[in-house]
């Protein structure tokens, strides 16, 4: 049996740090759905079209790897997808917390759906979209935060 899970996120933008996860998450199932989950009444720095093309140039040569864009619950992708599980990263125990209440809400409402929580990797682990957003914000080069090849002023 093909097993699938979703990578949700809002990945604005997607990072080096989503990177290492994706590569995690391949290496435990057949196939990975990075998921951009967005809220239609907040825009972010991408626009949510361009989160997606970031992220698809670089699985461009990844058939495992397909990107959604979706704006309810994750559950609900996930189960449409097939997926048997949500992944998440946890980079420290700020986002523990965070994790721990969205898998027990998820777990309430969608029982079939296991949470895997992958710890991202030390040499990643202190990257944030936030701090690539504030960056661009002050005229700096993020590309040192960005997958290799990837030019964040071709999205923005
Ligand atoms: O990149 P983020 O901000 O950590 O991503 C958060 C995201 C999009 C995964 C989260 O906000 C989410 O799952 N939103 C969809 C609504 C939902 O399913 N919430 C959890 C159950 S209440």
């Amino acid at each position: 049996m093909e097993r699938t899970a979703v990578f949700p996120g809002s990945f604005d933008p997607f990072t080096r740090g989503h990177e290492a996860l994706v590569s995690e998450a391949l290496a435990l199932f057949d196939r990975v759905v990075i998921a951009i989950g967005h809220n239609t009444a907040k825009a972010g720095l991408l626009r949510v079209d361009d989160r997606r093309r970031l992220i698809e140039a670089v699985y461009a040569g990844e058939p495992r790897v397909a990107v959604r864009t979706y704006t309810g619950l994750t559950g609900d992708l996930a189960r449409a997808e097939g997926a048997c599980a949500i992944v998440r990263g946890v980079r420290n125990t700020a986002d523990f917390e965070y994790e721990r209440t969205m898998e027990a809400a998820n777990r309430r409402l969608f029982g079939e759906l296991t949470t895997v929580v992958l710890f991202t990797p030390a040499e990643v682990a202190d990257i944030a979209s936030s701090t690539v957003r504030e960056l661009l914000a002050f005229g700096r080069a993020v590309d040192e935060f960005m997958p290799r090849g990837i030019r964040i002023e071709n999205y923005l």
